[in-house]
């Protein structure tokens, strides 16, 4: 088994994980479905050197960054600036009929969070975006949703996709707030939540909101569904898919799709219960504490 051994500034999460369960083949080629900073794709390549990888983020931001890093300037990796749903027309392209393995690392990079103009985070002040690809000028931001939704629709979201208990509370504020300015800001939509929790918790008061905000906004769990089943049907025999997902409600359909694919035969479920980070990897990457990993095989 690999192990932990240094701090980077960007860390993969679950990396020894993913290579393990992986089986990489020589020659093989896998899918990273999910590239943003590359990190996964840096390490597999590093170790397997003759494979080929076909990378997919929505993200022009992640793509730029990774065509600009110089490890990957010689190495067999295709990069795909799009939604990871549309892998097989990419594949028909590129004359590829089946694949050895994919790897989904879902959710927002550290580079998304972080970025002052994207409205991903709730700890700086942003406009209120989260699109993962911008490419779509008119497309839905969270600041349409949180002016124009209906108060019944808003709670709907937020129970819905963030889990939240006071998501009537919330917003019925929203709606009493939006009556009197525009609500255009993530620190905006912070207050008005954190004003809905008369007790402080360790945990931030606005994440479920803005957990459900990018669900809906990335239309994330659609995504998923879909991208999981088609890579199901275009596994090769013996080939494995690989999923990191970081709240419960990505965890369950992945659990789902496996386990109706498990049923079906010729797949198996190769993690009965999902895989979490060991405490050394938390305790070095804060990031990886939510991370749930579940693989499944083909057989035939
Ligand atoms: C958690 S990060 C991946 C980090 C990466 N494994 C690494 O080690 O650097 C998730 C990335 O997936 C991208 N992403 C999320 N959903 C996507 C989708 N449906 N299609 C393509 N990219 C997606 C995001 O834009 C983000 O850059």
């Amino acid at each position: 088994m690999l192990s932990y051994s240094k701090v980077e500034k960007h860390i993969p999460v679950m990396s020894a994980e993913v290579l393990n369960y992986l089986d990489i083949k020589k020659n093989g080629i896998y899918l990273d479905c999910t590239l943003g900073s590359g990190g996964h794709s840096q390490i597999m390549l590093e170790c397997f050197s003759e494979i080929k990888i076909i990378a997919f983020d929505q993200d022009q931001e992640a793509i730029k960054r990774c065509q600009q890093n110089p490890f990957f300037a010689s190495k067999n990796i295709t990069f795909i600036n799009d939604n990871f749903v549309n892998f097989p027309q990419y594949l028909t392209e590129l004359n590829i009929s089946q694949v050895d393995g994919f790897l989904f690392d879902l959710g927002v990079s550290s580079e998304q969070l972080n970025d002052d103009e994207r409205g991903f985070g709730y700890r700086q002040d942003a406009p209120l975006d989260m699109r993962m690809s911008a490419e779509n000028t008119n497309s839905l931001t969270a600041q349409k949703i949180i002016n124009n939704y209906s108060c019944q629709q808003l709670a709907e979201i937020f129970r819905e996709y963030g889990e939240e208990k006071k998501a009537k509370k919330i917003a019925w504020r929203i709606c009493q707030t939006r009556k009197k300015e525009k609500i255009t800001t993530t620190q905006q939509l912070v207050s008005i939540v954190a004003s809905c929790f008369s007790q402080k918790s360790k945990k931030h008061p606005a994440r479920r909101v803005f957990q459900a905000l990018r669900i809906v906004v990335n239309q994330e769990l659609i995504n998923l569904s879909q991208g999981l089943e088609t890579a199901l049907q275009k596994l090769k025999s013996s080939g494995r898919i690989v999923v990191i997902s970081y709240h419960s409600l990505e965890d369950r359909i992945v659990k789902q799709i496996f386990k109706k694919y498990n049923e079906l035969g010729h797949y198996q479920i190769l993690t009965k219960k999902p895989l979490i980070p060991s405490f050394e990897e938390i305790t070095i990457n804060h990031r990886a504490r939510s991370a749930k990993m579940r693989v499944i095989a083909r057989q035939k």
